[in-house]
Order: C-alpha cells, then sequence, then structure tokens
C-alpha cells in the first residue's frame, strides 16, 4: 500500500475527526512532509481534506469516498468474489466493462467511476452522469435461460430497491428499469450483453446502475422536474461503499432466486406502474391500455379497452393517469 493509500485509510477510520500531522508521520515511519504531500495528492485526486494548523486533517466528505477495505468487508459473506475496478472519470462504466468481459474478465468484476462523460440510458438516451453520482456496472456471467434476460433488469431493479431499504429509503419501481422517489427518477439501469449464437447463450451480460446521490447543481432545465437525488428527497447523505455493498448482496441474491422468481413480489409490491393506464408498443401498435400485473419474464401485462391482453416486453410504458 502506498503511503498516500495508507493516509486515506487512517483519516477514513478516524471517521471525520482530525488525525494530526505527526501521529501520521509516526504511525507510518516518514516526516511530516511526506505526509502533507501525500494529502496534497489525495486533494488532487478529489477528496476533501480539511487541514487545521494544531489539530491536523480530517475528511469532510467521508461518505463520497469509495473504500476498497471496507467495501471487502462488507461483501465478505458473498459467494461471488467481487472486484471493484474504481475509475474517477469514464465514457461509461458500461462500455469499460463490455470491454473487459470481452477480454474474459470473470463474473463479479464491478466497473465504478466517479462519474461520467459519456453515461448511457436505455434506446439510446444519454444517462447525465456528472459528480455526485454511484455509476457503476457489473459482468455477469449467468448460466440462465435466454428468457431470463429481460427478467435480470427487473430482478436489479429490485436489489437496488431492497438495498435503499437498507438506508430507509423507499423507492418505486417504473418498470421495467427506473427507481423513482417522489415521483421523480432517482436511478436508471441498463443491461446489455453479448450473443453467443454458437453456444445459444449469453457470452456475458453487463449490468450497469447509475443513482443520484447529491443535487446536481448544473442539472439540464429540462431534467428539473423528472430527476432528482437522494439527498434532495431525503436528507440523508448515503455513503457510497456500503450502498454498493448492499445493492451487490442483494443482486446475488435475487440472481440466485431468478429461477423460482423470487424478486417478483417485491417489484410488484413496490411498482409505481401497476394499476395505471399507460402507452405501450403493443402488437396493434402505439396504443393505451391498464398495466395490470408482471409475467414470469417481467413482461408488463397490459389490458386494452376492448378487454384483451397482452404481454409488452419491448419499450417503455409511460404513464398517463
Ligand atoms: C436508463 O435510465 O435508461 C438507464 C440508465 C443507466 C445508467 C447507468 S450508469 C452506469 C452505467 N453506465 C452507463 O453508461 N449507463 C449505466
Amino acid at each position: 500500500m502506498s503511503l498516500k493509500e495508507k493516509v486515506l485509510k487512517q483519516l477514513m477510520q478516524a471517521n471525520g475527526e482530525y488525525c494530526s500531522g505527526a501521529m501520521l508521520a509516526d504511525l507510518f515511519h516518514v516526516s511530516r512532509t511526506a505526509v502533507w504531500k501525500a494529502v496534497e495528492q489525495l486533494k488532487g485526486e478529489g477528496c476533501c481534506i480539511e487541514a487545521l494548523t494544531k489539530k491536523g486533517y480530517r475528511l469532510t466528505n467521508l461518505s463520497d469516498l469509495f473504500c476498497p477495505q471496507a467495501f471487502q468487508d462488507l461483501v465478505k459473506d458473498c459467494r461471488t468474489g467481487w472486484q471493484v475496478r474504481h475509475l474517477q472519470v469514464i465514457d461509461s462504466t458500461n462500455n469499460e466493462a463490455k470491454r473487459l468481459a470481452s477480454e474474459g474478465a470473470a463474473a463479479g468484476m464491478v466497473v465504478l467511476a466517479d462519474r461520467q462523460t459519456s453515461g448511457r440510458g436505455r434506446m439510446g438516451k444519454q444517462f447525465h452522469s456528472p459528480a455526485g453520482g454511484l455509476y457503476f456496472s457489473v459482468i455477469l456471467r449467468p448460466q440462465l435461460p435466454l428468457m431470463d434476460m429481460m427478467a435480470l433488469t427487473a430482478c436489479t431493479a429490485a436489489a437496488v430497491h431492497q438495498a435503499l431499504m437498507e438506508f430507509g429509503i423507499p423507492t418505486q419501481i417504473k418498470w421495467v428499469n427506473d427507481l423513482f422517489l417522489n415521483g421523480k427518477k432517482v436511478c436508471g439501469i441498463l443491461s446489455e450483453g453479448e450473443f453467443s449464437a454458437e453456444l445459444l447463450r449469453m457470452e456475458y451480460m453487463v449490468v450497469g446502475i447509475g443513482i443520484n446521490l447529491r443535487k446536481d447543481p448544473d442539472l439540464p432545465e429540462e431534467l428539473q422536474s423528472i430527476v432528482t437525488d437522494l439527498f434532495t428527497e431525503t436528507e440523508k447523505h448515503v455513503d457510497r461503499t456500503r450502498l454498493l455493498a448492499a445493492i451487490l448482496r442483494q443482486l446475488e441474491r435475487y440472481i440466485d432466486g431468478l429461477p423460482e422468481r423470487t424478486y417478483l413480489p417485491v417489484y410488484t409490491q413496490n411498482s409505481c406502474t401497476l394499476g395505471h393506464h399507460v402507452r405501450v408498443m403493443a402488437e396493434r401498435g402505439l396504443s393505451t391500455a391498464l398495466a395490470v400485473g408482471f409475467s414470469d419474464d417481467a413482461g408488463l401485462i397490459v389490458v386494452f379497452p376492448d378487454g384483451s391482453r397482452e404481454i409488452i416486453r419491448t419499450g417503455t410504458a409511460q404513464i398517463i393517469d
């Protein structure tokens, strides 16, 4: 571990309290100037460290930092060997995860970024990803029937919902891949993968998750009425390391339960789509119908005004009333 990493670990363990330069220098058998240089390096990488004469250094943005040691401790009981590759900035964590997966990266590899320059959503939409969010993509190699691939996105939504419940945050799930809080979007999920025509199964899946944790002062005008963040809605500083670990623990549980559809009760009970009239692309074209339930593979069951039913598996369901 480099001096910089040791200093960061020590500051994190101090939980926002001051650590004196002399104490750190003694602990790591280096000069106080070396400690100061390590702190300057950490600041340059975006760590918010306050320095006060006679008191020392302290972290002021504890909840925003990703701490690999704390993370490993939080996921130590998982069957999956979750490994996080943490980047400060990337075009899209899904792109990076797909690149790694195509080079043979194992299931359980997670690409985490502090911000994305070209974050992507479903249907070619842009996903605004400034600093202050949790953006990551998980590489999975599930041995599941093709029918379960759509369910994987829904099961991820259930996992994120349950993880946020651990922090006392009750989100609602909008079919198929969005999480809402007080009527505005706080999280989006994008699943992508590589199909092997030879093996007739998915080579790999990449599940990308983006959660807005803090208010974005530069949120584009057109998004202000539809997008929000956890802090604005709950006044809670959700710790990135703990939230990431909680989501991955829940995801493992729900993926293991996919054959038995264990995600469906949570997905159904917390849906903000069911019971509403929605605009969907049906076999008969763009139509309005009542959303009444989900099929086993997370398709949306709708009833048309003439009483006929259809399971919608593509596109979105725009809520009308
Ligand atoms: C959507 O809103 O339609 C899905 C948004 C998914 C965003 C996440 S952020 C991490 C990962 N990287 C991306 O480029 N997209 C996903």
